[in-house]
């Protein structure tokens, strides 16, 4: 077999793993089922009846508690189809369409910026080609009279820049390199695809073409809309993520919403058509995610620009989860967040169709916020006269309404709780905060039944582990996804602190790593981790959701209860001297004085521990 010889730059590592989704990839191999906001199948790696072999995507990590074998996107391939690293970065780059660079131009680096500028114009001639074949050209007519059929003015499709792709192989290759552009640079614009003979060809063809800006207004990409419906091809191609496109850090609309956003938030919907609709009908502050569920960088960008948003997704099951998974993104940025609701089968488009703009004005007007619609959509599937159901859904909900930071909000759920479901709200605050404080550590009894009655089998699959060890995992939890408790721990615990070595390997790596930048994901963390016990480790830590109410408060109890196991050891082993000295036929006096005092100096800042560290 030939190696590849080559070390692949951070960031193009980077760029291809944020371009393969977990678990699109792992269901090419794996049949995953959705489990709240994981999805679970039989391990590929081991033979087993009962799925233990978990995805996470908000983390984009793998795990499987049969095996124990885990970690990220590249993990997994490495894995299944027997590659090294540098190929199976290769490997996915294919999948995702990202051209691999060049072994040895490292001078084009420091032209990023040149060829950056190159890439915007032709996406900016792209799109007004696309422009012109819709208005003018004979070809395009149909495109346009399909959208003059779903409502869209001629201003709409003007101020939005609509476009179509003819059907040719080639029509925009030709049109770009007449202009002077050469094929590499039009590749790398995500506008031509290399062929199986070396030969290139549009990526777009006969399609509507939906340029995606950035919040400069800077054409950065395409969504390109199929005319007819059908299952042989995709309703939707989008452009690859390039130099300048990543569809993980934009938002659809943005460029326009942002205006008006301040006064009147922004309303997040799932589909370029959506956003068109809504903007003709005079709702401006509307964007969409482009075809992912809500990122921490998109909530970031909104954030940017408003403290309020409203989602309108579709009303079905996808919509569903997708929208609680974005509300907590949105809302742990500190976003004010609402929901609103359509009836069945409709989404926002749909809906401003058939009853106005008055209507939709309304829905914005009924918007529920966060936690009702969390305490709605959850209680789906539970018969809320049975006391165990009743049970499993306080069980899911706990950690939801832990999260409200004010006491006064999360007092006045509890009570509202407490009347639907006829529980005294003493009973149902007992509950509650059962989860806070038991429960930041998993194995209290009551939360074990709790796990059992869900048939949770991954996370009653823990074994009971030593509390300074489960500490140490929880630091490690605690340091990937809280950003603001790393000063916290780093002043309080070294590296030294750690009693397990292979935690302590994967500490030093966060530590670096968060040294250099604020954010890192888990995912990263395991390309940097190298040997495989470490993300093995590192992913069955990560596997393990901690439940905590305070982050600050969690991460000085791990320290204390960590550096009391030590102490305490410290303690056990002069105690032992002690009783051989005592022992010994010929006593040292002096000796066992100064075990003593040893003792009761290590005991002092055991005791110190409780109150800070
Ligand atoms: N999407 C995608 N690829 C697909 C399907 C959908 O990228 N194969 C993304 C697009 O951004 C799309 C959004 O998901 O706009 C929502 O999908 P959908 O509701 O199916 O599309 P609409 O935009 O509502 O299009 P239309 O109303 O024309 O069906
Ligand atoms: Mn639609």
């Amino acid at each position: 077999m030939w190696v590849i010889n080559v070390t692949f730059q951070e960031e193009f590592v980077e760029e291809v793993r944020n371009s393969c989704d977990i678990v699109e990839i792992i269901s090419e191999y794996v049949d995953l089922k959705k489990t709240g906001k994981n999805f679970v199948g039989k391990c590929p790696f081991h033979n087993e009846k009962t799925p233990s072999f978990t995805v996470a995507p908000e983390k984009q990590m793998f795990y499987c508690f049969g095996c124990k074998t885990g970690g990220n996107v590249y993990t997994f391939i490495m894995k299944k189809e027997n590659l090294s690293f540098p190929e199976a970065i290769e490997f996915l780059a294919n999948k995702a369409g990202i051209v691999l660079p060049q072994p040895d131009d490292s001078a084009a680096i420091s032209q990023k910026g040149r060829i950056k500028n190159i890439i915007l114009e032709i996406l900016k001639d792209a799109a007004n080609y696309f422009y012109y074949n819709l208005i003018k050209t004979e070809s395009g007519r149909h495109a346009f009279e399909y959208l003059i059929k779903r409502g869209l003015s001629k201003e709409i499709i003007r101020k939005f820049g609509l476009g179509y792709s003819l059907p040719e192989w080639d029509s925009t290759k030709k049109f770009l390199e007449s202009k002077g552009y050469d094929e590499k640079s039009i590749e790398s614009a995500g506008i031509i695809i290399k062929g199986k003979y070396n030969n290139y060809y549009d990526r777009f063809r006969g399609r509507i073409m939906f340029p995606i800006t950035d919040v400069m207004g800077r054409v950065i990409g395409f969504g390109g809309r199929a005319i007819a419906d059908s299952d042989s091809q995709p309703k939707y191609l989008n452009t690859p993520d390039t130099v300048v496109y990543n569809k993980r850090k934009n938002l659809y609309g943005l460029s326009i919403a942002k205006r008006e956003s301040s006064k009147k938030g922004i309303i997040i919907v799932e589909g370029y058509m959506d956003v068109i609709a809504l903007h003709q009908a005079g709702f401006t502050n509307t964007v969409a995610s482009l075809g992912t569920s809500l990122t921490i960088e998109q909530a970031k960008l909104i954030k940017r620009y408003t403290d309020e948003v409203y989602l309108a997704y579709d009303s079905d099951e996808a919509g569903k989860a997708a929208s609680i998974r974005g509300m907590d993104i949105l809302n742990d940025i500190g976003l004010i967040v609402k929901v609103i609701m359509f009836p069945e089968g409709l989404d926002p488009d749909d809906y401003i169709r058939q009853k106005g703009r008055e209507e939709f004005h309304n829905k914005i007007n009924e918007a529920l916020p966060l936690m009702d619609y969390k305490l709605m959509t959850l209680k789906e599937g539970y018969d809320m006269s049975s006391p165990l159901d009743k049970r499993a859904y306080i069980s899911k909900i706990a950690p939801h309404l832990l999260k409200i930071k004010s006491f006064v909000e999360r007092d006045a759920y509890i009570r509202k709780i407490s009347e639907t479901l006829g529980i005294r709200e003493e009973a149902l605050r007992i509950d509650i905060n059962r989860y806070s404080k038991k429960n930041q550590y998993g194995n209290t009894i009551e939360h074990k039944k709790v796990l059992k009655t869900h048939n949770n089998k991954n996370n009653a699959k823990f074994k009971i582990m030593p509390a300074h060890i489960k500490a140490e995992w929880d630091l490690i939890n605690l340091l990937i996804n809280e950003d603001q408790v790393y000063e916290l721990i780093k002043n309080n615990f070294s590296l030294s602190d750690f009693i397990d070595d292979i935690n302590r390997e994967i500490a030093k790596i966060i530590y670096s790593l968060k040294n250099s930048q604020t954010e890192i994901s888990p995912a990263e963390i395991v390309d940097k981790l190298g040997r495989e016990e470490y993300v093995k480790r590192f992913s069955h830590i990560v596997a393990r959701d901690v439940i905590y109410e305070d982050a600050e408060k969690t991460v000085l109890d791990c320290i204390a209860k960590i550096k009391g196991y030590k102490l305490q050891q410290e303690l056990d082993n002069i105690q032992q001297l002690i009783k051989k000295t005592e022992a010994s036929t010929k006593s040292n006096e002096h000796e066992l004085n100064k075990l003593l005092v040893k003792y009761q100096e290590i005991l002092e800042r055991k005791k110190s521990l409780k109150f800070g560290c």
